[in-house]
């Protein structure tokens, strides 16, 4: 059974770095650990220097990969709509619908769907075979806000399917076709399934942690505030933050060292502003994180 953490964050704010430290710090403990990227550009792959991608890979003793990619997803899952599509409807129809598919496999609302979905099918599918499974998220997508929608979405599976049983119940009673399963009604109950699924392992079975990434400035402060108020709105708690970039404790230049002045100042309304969670903080270091360094980064992980 799985510890499922997900990191959010601004762009930018070190999500790809602090997931996978993390993600490091566990495997080194000896926890089978699975790094899931939800974000194609610039993220674990870059980090790991080796290539990762759309099947899980070992990246090292108890560390897997996984990168997902929204667009690829959305064209499958836009794909096997078009073949539900086939059994249900007739070719006149279908050209017209094929048409606003097409339209659909580049909007952002069609790139989270198929993204939810992928992630939902990682999370089942591979619940039994790690310790812990770690999402870091990409900075456009609001792939935390995805983790509100199972319990929405249940509920508007029922609506529909109460309403469906109802069209299928008088075509039933006019064409006198009793037996017939209905290939909609299938389909709607196979994503209810599903979503009541993963919202058992999510939101009832205590498993999800999330974690929010952050740089100790002013306008981050504020928006991780907001952020944080909004998930827990749903019942999703922010467990702990990860403060990142943190400047070194002297400099011998005017500058910096008013810089760090400001910067103690920030750090301090963070711990008041935060007085429940964990804060987990990781110093600016003077080169970009990488393969030679990340270790280093996962050190700060030991309390964590
Ligand atoms: N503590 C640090 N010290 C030095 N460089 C850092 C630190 N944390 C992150 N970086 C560098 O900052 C850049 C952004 O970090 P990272 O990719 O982890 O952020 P991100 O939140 O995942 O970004 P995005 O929102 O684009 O996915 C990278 O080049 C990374 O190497
Ligand atoms: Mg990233």
């Amino acid at each position: 059974m799985a510890k499922i953490i997900f990191y959010g964050g601004k762009g930018g704010v070190g999500k790809t770095t602090s997931s996978t430290a993390n993600s490091i710090h566990f495997a080194n403990k000896g926890l089978r650990t699975l790094l899931i990227s939800t974000d194609p550009a610039h993220s674990i792959s870059d980090v790991l220097e080796m290539k990762i991608g759309r099947e899980i890979i070992k990246v090292r003793d108890n560390l897997y990969g996984l990168e997902i990619d929204p667009e690829y997803e959305a064209s499958l899952y836009i794909d096997k709509i078009r073949q539900n599509m086939k059994t249900i409807l007739s070719n006149v129809i279908i050209d017209e619908i094929n048409t606003q598919l097409d339209a659909a496999m580049v909007s952002p609302g069609t790139h989270e769907s198929a993204l939810f979905d992928k992630m939902a099918e990682i999370i089942i599918e591979k619940f039994d075979d790690y310790d812990v499974m770690i999402f870091d998220t990409a900075p456009t997508g609001h792939t935390l806000r995805l983790l509100t929608l199972p319990g929405l979405l249940e509920d508007w599976m029922a609506s529909l399917i109460k309403k469906r049983k109802s069209i299928v119940g008088m075509n039933k009673m006019l064409s006198k076709k009793y037996d017939e399963k209905d290939p909609v009604l299938e389909i709607l109950e196979k994503r209810q399934k599903r979503f009541g699924e993963i919202k058992k392992i999510l939101i009832d079975g205590n498993d999800l942690t999330l974690r929010f990434v952050l740089n100790p400035e002013q306008l981050a402060i504020e928006e991780t505030k907001k952020a944080v108020a909004q998930l827990e709105k749903f019942d999703l708690p922010v467990e702990a933050l990860i403060i990142n970039r943190i400047l070194p404790e002297e400099f011998n230049n005017e500058f910096w060292q008013k810089k760090k002045e400001q910067e103690k100042v920030y750090l301090d309304i963070i711990e008041k502003s935060f007085p429940n969670k964990k804060l987990i903080k990781i110093p600016l270091i003077d080169s970009d994180i990488r393969k030679n360094t990340i270790d280093l980064i996962a050190e700060y992980f030991k309390e964590a």
